[in-house]
């Protein structure tokens, strides 16, 4: 509470993909706790995510995991102002697993339900850790940082195993909290304090493979471990980035006349005629198959075959096994042309990241950089956003590294604006597989 003016209390529950994670957030921005129970080890059997199985998982978590995270946080059902639940993008099983479970505990606790698309909840993960302190000089109080709503539009690169989307994020004009509702709904507030919800313009997405995808497959391909993202970033750091060059092809964009145009008046920040033409979209199928055909043509099989075998032993015995380790361990699997190989790769890939973001940043005239999503945990892109991101004068942020893989945190701290524009979700409410966030496209 600390004087901040707001003190509602979330749950937050995240079960789109392979992780299954519950969260108490105060005041939108306050992490009480956080709990993220990950199927990692039982998918990397299979180098991916099983639906199934990944539903089946999320069954036998939810209960003990949203139990953790409230007694973690040290607050009783009672306590709580709301329920936030993903509704939607991920797997269609396992995203009800989370929505069932989250409906049935609002109703029986009589506590307002809310809705959150994943993609939003991974920006949050930027904007509740940059956020010390949500009151402003002018007594009105941000959902998000206020030093972003200075610097709004921002530039929001989510970017992970299952997405690549750029987004220009926008403080939306003030809300006024809905003053209809009952008492037991509203956040407790000093005053009657404006919120600013934030509104999206997908401006840049892939067009095949997300990022974390390539990453992922690339790592498969050579033989490391799952998910292959940590391993190729720890590696990465022993190889040459300039040994193999990889060129990204400009993209043909594939628009999908299902969605609906953006209005014009959306963006009123944005340049004359930018709306059609600037799209900053990604390709990552094309360099897997480039890292492939190295592979084959180079007489590396063998190699990464012997890799395999001796990595995937080590980690079935011992799944917690990381990359540093595996090096230090066996440095006789990793040959210096497979780690220059991999550096090379990353290299490409962040590159390419890192040019289409500031890019897009450029031509719709964004005043700051956000990076979340499981891929923002790669070191050499902080590192090298970071540069760029000084060079020209602006600010970037990343999510913690907790934060930046999937977790409940960032759906409690998504849903606030949602809870105190009274933005409820009722019965209806229903898993979105395919949910998208803002306009564009
Ligand atoms: O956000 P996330 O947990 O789940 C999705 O919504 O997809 O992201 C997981 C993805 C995986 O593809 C993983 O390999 C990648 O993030 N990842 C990384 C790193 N850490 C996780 N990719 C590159 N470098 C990393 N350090
Ligand atoms: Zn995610």
């Amino acid at each position: 509470m600390g004087g901040s003016g707001l003190d509602g209390l979330i749950l937050g529950i995240e079960s789109s993909c392979d992780e299954t994670a519950a969260a108490v957030v105060r005041g939108g921005r306050e992490v009480l706790a956080s709990v993220v129970a990950s199927q990692m080890t039982l998918h990397a059997e299979y180098g991916g995510v099983v639906p199934e199985l990944a539903s089946r998982e999320h069954l036998k978590n939810i209960v003990p995991v949203v139990r953790e995270a409230m007694v973690r946080a040290g607050v009783g059902f009672a306590d709580l102002d709301a329920v936030a639940v993903t509704e939607g993008p991920g797997l269609a099983g396992a995203l009800l697993v989370g929505i069932t479970y989250a409906k049935a505990l609002a109703a029986g606790l009589e506590k307002p339900l809310i809705g959150v698309n994943h993609l939003e909840g991974h920006i949050h993960a930027v904007l509740i850790e940059s956020n010390p302190n949500p009151t402003r000089d002018d007594g009105t109080v941000s959902n998000g940082a206020p030093g972003f709503e200075a610097g709004s539009p921002l530039m929001a690169l989510v970017v992970s195993g299952g997405h690549t989307h750029l987004y220009l994020a926008e403080a939306a004009s003030d809300v006024n909290p809905d003053p209809t509702h009952a008492r037991a709904e509203r956040p407790r507030m000093n005053g009657a304090p404006k919120i600013n919800l934030w509104r999206y313009r997908n401006v840049g997405r892939t067009v095949d493979d997300a990022a974390g995808e390539a990453f992922d497959k690339v790592a498969k391909l050579l033989g490391l471990g799952y998910p292959g993202g940590p391993w190729m970033d720890a590696l990465a750091k022993l190889g040459n980035p300039r040994a193999v060059e990889f060129r990204f092809q400009p993209i043909k964009r594939k628009t999908d006349p299902t969605h609906e145009r953006p209005e014009r008046s959306l963006m009123n920040g944005a340049p004359e005629g930018v709306e059609d033409e600037k799209h900053f979209d990604f390709s990552f199928s094309g360099i897997k198959t480039a890292v492939l055909r190295y592979v084959q043509t180079h007489g590396m099989k063998d190699v990464v075959e012997v890799r395999r075998a001796r990595l995937g032993a080590a980690l079935k015995e011992r799944p917690e096994l990381r990359a540093a380790d595996a090096v230090r361990e066996m440095p006789e699997v990793f040959d210096q042309e497979t780690l220059d190989l991999i550096a090379s790769f990353q290299f490409a890939v962040v590159g390419n990241l890192l040019k289409q973001t500031f890019a897009a940043a450029e031509a719709w005239c964004a005043r700051g950089v956000i990076v979340s999503g499981g891929v923002a945990a790669n070191s050499e892109l902080r590192r090298r956003f970071s540069e760029e991101a000084a060079r020209r004068g602006m600010r970037v942020e990343f999510p913690a590294l907790a934060m930046a893989t999937d977790n409940a945190a960032m759906i409690a701290a998504a849903a606030w604006g949602k809870f105190v524009a009274g933005e409820f979700a009722g019965d209806e409410m229903r898993a979105q597989p395919g949910l998208r966030l803002g306009a564009g496209y």
